[in-house]
């Protein structure tokens, strides 16, 4: 019997929590990792689905960890990638977290003028820094300006199979929409432009390309 490939893919926001009621986030659907996780499904991979907070729909077969800050995350990542074949990072990690969470909520008066905040770890990298030989490792990039040369920076600097960039000053495509346009950029110079499109049927050609 030919056994299965191991697919890990992180997809949504993460939390950072400042006081019982509030957190720092972004506006991550999660839809675009939670169609690559269909997508690797339907091509018979085994997928380990890492979440941020999202309510959205997935195959049972798919088996899904359910995370909210940087920190859960990682931990969640960093425990089943040994095992993963091809592992794609698309969710949207905060990048910063406040230094301290209050247990109390902080009443309105109280409540500081700035907050610190300390960098969150960055995942990819990590994951860049452990990768095996038979691992392809895939990162995603949301970017507003110099689009294609941080989108490539980032390649390199993680450690990346391939990285897909999204153009989110663009308001139809990217992070709350339905439709998404993804450029694809690989460690081996290659560039493939994917027009505008539903995040499933990028999910599809995405596969396409990255598992060929
Ligand atoms: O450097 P930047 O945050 O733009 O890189 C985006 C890529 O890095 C995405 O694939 C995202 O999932 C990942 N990332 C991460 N940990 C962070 C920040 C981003 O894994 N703390």
């Amino acid at each position: 019997m030919v056994k299965s490939l191991n697919c890990l893919i992180s997809a949504g926001p993460t939390r950072e929590w400042i006081d019982p009621v509030r957190f720092i986030s972004n506006p991550s659907s999660g839809k675009m990792g939670y169609a690559l996780a269909s997508e690797a499904y339907k091509r018979n991979f085994k997928v380990n689905l890492v979440s941020g907070p999202v309510l959205l729909p997935i195959e049972k077969g798919i088996y899904v960890t359910y995370v909210e800050s940087a920190e859960e995350m990682s931990i969640a990542m960093m425990s089943q990638f040994n095992e993963a074949d091809l592992i794609i990072m698309c969710a949207a990690v905060c990048d910063h977290k406040p230094t301290k969470m209050w247990s109390q909520k902080r009443k309105k008066a109280d409540f500081p003028p700035s907050i610190e905040l300390v960098p969150t770890q960055d995942i990819l990298f990590e994951l860049g820094k452990r990768k095996k030989e038979n691992q392809k490792l895939i990162g995603f990039a949301a970017e507003t300006e110099s689009c294609e040369e941080n989108a490539k920076k980032k390649l390199n600097l993680k450690n990346l199979d391939w990285i897909a960039l999204n153009d989110v000053s663009i308001k139809e495509i990217g992070f709350e929409s339905e439709l998404n346009e993804v450029t694809l950029y690989s460690s081996s110079e290659k560039k493939v432009k994917l027009s505008i499109a539903t995040k499933e049927e990028l999910a599809e050609q995405i596969f396409d390309i990255i598992t060929k």
